[in-house]
């Protein structure tokens, strides 16, 4: 559908939830999965400033470079060693990361 892509996310038991994101509110992929309910602390709103949205990227998307407080913020919380580590606030929904894979990571559950 026009303005919707898909983002395949796997929780933190192992399932698999295609979720459908719309590319024309200014989204990012942490509120994407909130809206579909799927269970993410998301601390600080997506400030890059908690780190409790980490996700691995598993698929080869062309993704925005990480800002410096993205950096900071997943080398704080010990998560930026893992390959392909990010914030999940800090992507935005738009159609070139339609099909994302996605791991939420250890921080995002209780
Ligand atoms: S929601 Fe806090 S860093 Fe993304």
């Amino acid at each position: 559908m026009e303005n919707l892509i898909t983002i395949h996310v796997t929780d933190l038991e192992g399932t698999i939830h295609d979720i459908l994101a719309p590319t024309d509110m200014g989204f990012n992929v942490m509120e994407a999965i909130r809206a579909n309910e799927l269970p993410i602390k998301a601390t600080c709103g997506g400030m890059a400033m908690c780190a409790t949205c980490n996700c691995i990227v598993k698929s080869e998307h062309d993704l925005p470079e990480m800002s410096e407080d993205e950096e900071a913020m997943l080398d704080e919380a010990f998560v930026l060693d893992l390959e392909g580590s990010r914030l999940m606030c800090q992507i935005p929904v738009s159609n070139t990361i339609d099909g994302l894979k996605i791991q939420m990571g250890e921080l995002t559950g209780d």
